[in-house]
């Protein structure tokens, strides 16, 4: 397999970060294809953590390439922070390894003013994500090469007040700037690895999400052909990540929420803060009828399993298999959320443990719960888990299935 996908089933925050750092080892290019600087996707190598915004998690790597697709949305002030951030850390970014696309559109001030002003009953993460997407949409957008091209930019925006500034990012991401379909075409047929790095998740995606308490782009596997310009056919594999409980940021329906003491011992367990705005997560139990809905929606061939180490400690584990509505077990995942809102988990129990697993190196090191956990996933969602993530940290990762991966 040459290219792999990565995408978040749940709402976000899976681990996506982690995963992808791990896998770059073995790519040529990883890809943005949605979103903008609302993800946050963290990397842990020893005790160096980076948190990552806009710049493709293969970036800590020698000699790979990040690139930025057209599907991606810019803010030329935080991809510029973020290149002097990793710069001081020892990481080179220069345009030999990174590549931005000249479709993508680009982030402008008064975006982010809208969505502070029209962003709350979302929760947003006041990004400029949404206005950025509705402009484009309105085709009334900027795209980077109308911002790198002097003349243009001046005869558009010459009399705004943000103009100087914006022009002065301009002159410093001007060479990183590119037509990259025409690049990652090339690349696909030199048979070069693609890694596809999703940002957010499944139930974030625009179309197929909770909406509206969702993002303004597709994160399923089916924004990354539109989001990079490359035939849908060269996404070859699709690998989910899943944590094993749901998190959420920001509002929306949320069946498996806890609001108990066990609620905050998971979120606390998991640190579970948000990397971009800090806000606390919401925390709740793992949603088979999520998990498979994801599945379906984009081709998941196998699962990353994440965070299974943060439920270490407690008597009795829940799963959710299903929804019951109006007293009947549904058939899949209601996207109306007038639905949602009104759905009963069913729950089935399981046995917890309390042995620390996230020392573990093999499925031979893991108590017979924990084991026993992860294969009742597998059996609820009929794809096999590749890979087990069992903390922060790179090494801690066991590959269980490397014929899935690449
Ligand atoms: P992303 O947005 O999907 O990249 O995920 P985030 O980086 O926003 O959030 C995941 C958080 O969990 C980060 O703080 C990671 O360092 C951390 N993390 C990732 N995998 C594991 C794991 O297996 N166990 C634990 N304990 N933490 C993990
Ligand atoms: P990563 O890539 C979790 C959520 C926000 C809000 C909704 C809309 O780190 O998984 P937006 O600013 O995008 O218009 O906000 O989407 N959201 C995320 N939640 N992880 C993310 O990214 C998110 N990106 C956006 O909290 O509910
Ligand atoms: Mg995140």
């Amino acid at each position: 397999m040459n290219n792999l996908a990565v995408i978040g089933m749940q709402w976000g925050d899976e681990g996506k970060g982690k995963i992808i750092d791990y896998l770059s080892e073995k790519a040529d290019i990883i890809c943005r294809f949605n979103g903008g600087n609302n993800a946050g996707h963290t990397l842990m190598v020893g005790k160096e953590k980076t948190v990552l915004h806009l710049i493709p998690s293969g970036i800590l790597r020698k000699g790979k390439t990040a690139l930025i697709g057209n599907g991606v949305v810019i803010d030329p002030r935080v991809l510029l922070e973020e290149i002097a951030i990793l710069e001081k850390a020892k990481v080179s970014v220069t345009p030999s390894n990174l590549l931005i696309s000249s479709n993508a559109h680009v982030i402008l001030p008064f975006h982010i003013e809208m969505d502070r002003q029209s962003g709350k009953a979302i929760g947003t993460t006041n990004r400029g994500i949404g206005p950025a997407y509705m402009f484009k949409a309105a085709r009334k957008g900027l795209r980077m090469h109308q911002l790198i091209d002097r003349k243009f930019f001046k005869d558009s925006h010459g009399k705004d007040d943000f103009y100087e500034e914006y022009s002065r990012y301009a002159e410093k991401l001007r060479p990183f700037v590119k037509d990259t379909s025409p690049y990652l075409w090339n690349s696909i047929s030199q048979k070069k690895k693609l890694l596809f790095e999703g940002a957010q998740g499944t139930l974030l995606d625009l179309d197929h999400g909770t909406y509206p308490f969702v993002t303004s782009s597709n994160c399923t596997s089916g924004g990354i052909a539109s989001g990079l310009g490359i035939p849908p056919r060269d996404v070859q594999s699709s690998l989910g990540l899943l944590k094993a409980y749901t998190t959420r940021v920001g509002n929306g329906p949320f069946p498996t929420e806890l609001t108990d003491k066990t609620g905050e011992q998971i979120a606390k367990a998991g640190n579970e803060f948000g990397a971009t705005t800090g806000r606390a997560r919401r925390v709740g139990w793992f949603d088979a009828t999520i998990a498979r809905y994801a599945v379906q929606l984009n081709g998941i061939d196998s699962v990353a399993l994440t965070k299974l180490d943060v439920l270490t400690g407690h008597k009795k584990i829940k799963l959710c298999t299903g929804y019951k509505y109006k007293g009947k077990l549904l058939p899949h995942f209601p996207t109306d959320i007038s639905i949602l809102d009104e759905v009963t988990p069913v729950y089935e129990e399981m046995m917890g443990w309390w042995e620390d697993i996230s020392v573990a190196k093999t499925l031979s090191d893991l108590p017979k719960s924990a084991y026993k956990y992860m294969q009742k996933i597998e059996s609820l969602i009929g794809v096999p888990v590749s890979i087990l993530s069992v903390g922060p940290e790179r090494s801690q990762t066991i590959v269980l299935r490397p014929d899935l991966l690449f």
